[in-house]
Parts: structure tokens; sequence; C-alpha cells
């Protein structure tokens, strides 16, 4: 078992694309060893992060996130044991929308609208949630190219 886990946040305002390069080299250095991989997408000032791996070691990581400066209104979306990674061998990968198919794009955009702004709740929630884990889960075919 590993624990998967999704959150989305808004890009703090003086948050600039080149902070992206010193978050992706950050979590390679740190994440890697501790066995924790995933996906990070950045988009119109939100982020959408995939941590997968060890228990301790993502929540371990995702308290270190959460006091991230240059993002803030997190959101957990789902946090949940999984029994494989979506995201096997991929350390952290990074995707903007363009990388992703349109349908996984589109669940992306329609979660961040939903719990980005407002925290965790709306009607649709759990829907988008089970519709996101769907699509994530086949993601592999999805990607057409990420890099990390
Ligand atoms: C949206 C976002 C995602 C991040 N993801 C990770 C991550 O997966 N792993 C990580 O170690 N740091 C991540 N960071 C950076 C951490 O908040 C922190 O700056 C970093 O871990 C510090 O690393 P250092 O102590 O080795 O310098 C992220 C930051 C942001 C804003």
């Amino acid at each position: 078992m590993i624990y998967r886990l999704i959150y989305v946040s808004l890009a703090h305002p003086r948050f600039g694309i080149d902070h992206l390069d010193d978050i992706l080299s950050s979590s390679r250095r740190n994440n890697t060893p501790l066995g924790v991989g995933g996906l990070l997408i950045y988009h119109a000032g939100r982020f959408f992060q995939v941590l997968e791996g060890p228990k301790p070691a993502v929540l371990g990581r995702f308290n270190r996130i959460l006091a991230d400066w240059r993002h803030w209104e997190v959101a957990m979306v789902d946090a949940v044991p999984a029994a494989t990674r979506v995201f096997d061998g991929w350390g952290m990968g990074y995707a903007t929308p363009e990388d992703l198919s349109p349908a996984l794009a589109r669940e992306v955009q329609r979660l961040t609208e939903v719990v980005g702004l407002d925290g965790p709740g709306g009607p649709d929630r759990d829907a988008v949630i089970r519709d996101l884990i769907g699509f994530l889960e086949g993601f592999d075919e999805t990607v057409e190219s990420a890099s990390i």
C-alpha cells in the first residue's frame, strides 16, 4: 500500500514562473530518496499536485509544502491509501494542461474551479474527485509529454 494525496492551491501574487525550477529541483532532491513521486501542474495561477509514496513521507512533504509562501488557499482534494502508484517511475513530473489530453485538462480545470477558491466543499466535489481519479488512473495512456 502506498498513500496518495492530491491538493490544489492558488499561486501567490508574487509567484513567478521562474520559481517553478526551484520547486521542481527541491522536489527531485527531497522526494526521490523518500520514495515520493507524483505530478505537479501549474496553470492560470493555480497548482494541482499529486504526491504518492509511503504515508509518513507524503505527509511530511505535504507539511513542508503547506508552509511555502509561493502558494496559499491550499485545499486537500483527496488523501487515501492506494494499492498501486499512478505515477510509477515519474519522479515529480511536471505538466501544463497542453501536455494533458483535453479530457484530463478539463477535469483538472474543473477541479481547481470547484476546490481552489472556496475550499473543499461544493455540490459536485465528490463526483469531480471520482472522475479525476479515474482519469489519473488512465494517465499513462493519456499524457503525451511531461518533463521531470
Ligand atoms: C506548489 C508547490 C509544490 C511543491 N512540491 C514539492 C515537493 O513535491 N517536494 C518538495 O520537497 N518540495 C516541494 N515544494 C517546495 C517546498 O515547499 C520547499 O520549498 C522545499 O521542499 C524546500 O526544500 P529544501 O529545504 O531542500 O531547500 C513545493 C512548493 C510548492 C509551492
